[in-house]
């Protein structure tokens, strides 16, 4: 065991940072090492699931926890601290029953084992995955259902958003959108699923409307979590993965233990130009949920992602709790070089420490970019939870880790520009994080230098509470 032999962290430490928090608060942070910058201005908003059982009925899966989120407004050297909870109807229901009522999609059931969840295909919407402001709107996303609107300041749950009836009741709005920072455009896409997975791609211009691009019919079941935006492609790695739907309709498993990788098949990239013309490009099997950016380069497009091996799924009636990170699978950042001409695919890896949640500057979204930031593990190889911010520079191949470890624990990282000069150095901002300290069994939102990453923090702000292990978030200029 690694950790026998370098504690890196103990699993009790880790544990912590699953559970609910239950309070809803807003206050000014006041418990501050170091100076908040007077020049960041501007609101931090995150996501994820904030609550991970009901009356001590667990959740069988992190990703079926409800929705919380946060935002983190800072001016003048100061910072607000906000949370809430997403108010779907699901919620509030069980939150008056007293128990869970639904299945979530990736492994909490109902109980009374297969005979109280056999033809029940009512997944929670739990609006957990990201926050995103555009057009007036705060809007907290899931990936199989429409976004719900927030207040951008209370955060109050307004409705489901259909952007002016464009998306209909049963329609899906992906929780990874792409912010074309020349444009302000924000792109996401909804996928469809069927014997022909529909794939669309939307718009949402910077006053919130939405229109739709394209839509695109691909053969088999999509697992797409993620795409990669340029100029003039839409990008999707089609995963090689099926669904037996039969354990799901019979009860017996949830949506997301029904998936399994075929073995030997390729992977797919998907490549939807502009006018919706679909190329399929294979390279070998591997799962990805997250790309980190994707540019046009000489006729070539770049493409940055985590890849695992294998789909990471948890074993059906095990807590994920008491994982065993050594038999858990590593994701690591490749770049694959696509000729679309050609019709081929290189892949190189970038950075073989397991990590997840890469990001770029939010300028570079479509763009070249130099640097990356990544949530990475504490320790050269094998696995274990996230417990580091690593920037890796692809122009000289440079790897700088920023270590919480040993009880210290990350969530993913959000690159914020230090000014608005589009001519200043791409590393010239802040890198933000939420670290879980289970010393003090609370949460710090740790504000580093990123031209000075494993320097001491530019600052540290001490939450008076702990935030559950996040998922996604976005920075707005706008302070709320
Ligand atoms: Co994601």
């Amino acid at each position: 065991m690694v950790q026998a032999a370098s504690p890196i962290f103990s699993r009790e430490d880790w544990q912590k940072g699953y559970e609910s928090l239950r309070t809803e608060q807003a206050y000014w942070i006041d418990e501050i090492e170091g100076d908040i910058p007077l020049a960041l201005e501007g609101t931090l908003f995150r996501n994820g699931p904030g609550q991970l059982d009901i009356n001590g009925e667990k959740y069988g899966h992190p990703f079926d926890g409800d929705g919380m989120v946060c935002a983190i407004a800072f001016k003048n050297g100061r910072a607000h601290f906000t949370n809430q909870f997403v108010k779907t109807p699901e919620f509030l229901a069980e939150k008056k029953a007293g128990k869970i009522l639904y299945r979530g999609v990736f492994g909490t059931q109902k109980k009374g084992g297969w005979l109280g969840n056999i033809f029940d295909l009512h997944n929670k919407n739990v609006a957990n995955t990201n926050v995103v402001y555009q057009g007036g709107k705060l809007l907290a996303l899931w990936e199989a259902a429409r976004p719900y609107a927030l207040d951008p300041k209370s955060l109050d749950t307004l409705e489901q958003e259909s952007f002016d009836g464009k998306l209909g009741a049963g329609q899906v709005f992906s929780a990874h959108p792409r912010k074309d920072n020349t444009t302000g455009d924000l792109w996401g896409f909804g996928v469809q699923p069927g014997p022909k997975s529909k794939i669309s791609i939307y718009q949402v211009a910077v006053d919130g409307n939405l229109s739709v691009e394209s839509e695109v019919k691909v053969s088999g079941f999509c697992f797409l979590h993620d795409f990669a935006y340029t100029p003039n492609y839409r990008i999707f790695m089609q995963n090689p993965v099926s669904f037996n739907p039969l354990p799901f309709l019979l009860g017996l498993s949830t949506a997301g233990e029904c998936i399994e990788l075929k073995p030997n098949s390729p992977s797919q990239f998907l490549l939807i130009d502009r006018k919706g013309n679909l190329q399929t490009l294979e390279t070998d099997p591997c799962f990805v949920f997250h790309h980190c950016n994707a540019y046009e380069e000489n006729d070539q497009i770049i493409l940055d992602s985590v890849c695992y091996p294998d789909y990471p799924k948890l074993e059906p009636n095990t807590d994920f709790r008491e994982i065993d990170f050594d038999k858990v699978i590593a994701g690591q950042l490749w770049r694959f070089t696509i000729n679309p001409q050609l019709k081929t695919v290189k892949k190189e890896m970038i950075l073989e420490r397991s990590c997840e949640f890469p990001v770029v500057h939010p300028r570079c979204v479509g763009q070249k970019h130099r640097y990356a930031y990544v949530g990475a593990i504490a320790q050269g190889s094998g696995n274990a939870p996230l417990q580091a911010i690593a920037k890796v520079d692809m122009q000289t191949g440079k790897q700088e880790f920023h270590s919480f470890a040993p009880r210290g624990f990350i969530s993913e990282p959000i690159f914020v520009p230090r000014d608005r000069n589009s001519d200043s150095a791409e590393d010239s901002g802040w890198v933000m994080v939420l670290v879980f300290d289970a010393s003090h069994n609370r949460s710090d939102l740790v504000i580093l230098d990123a031209q000075n990453i494993t320097g001491e923090p530019v600052a540290k702000l001490h939450l008076k509470h702990h935030v559950p292990y996040g998922l996604h978030g976005s920075f707005t200029r706008e302070v709320f």
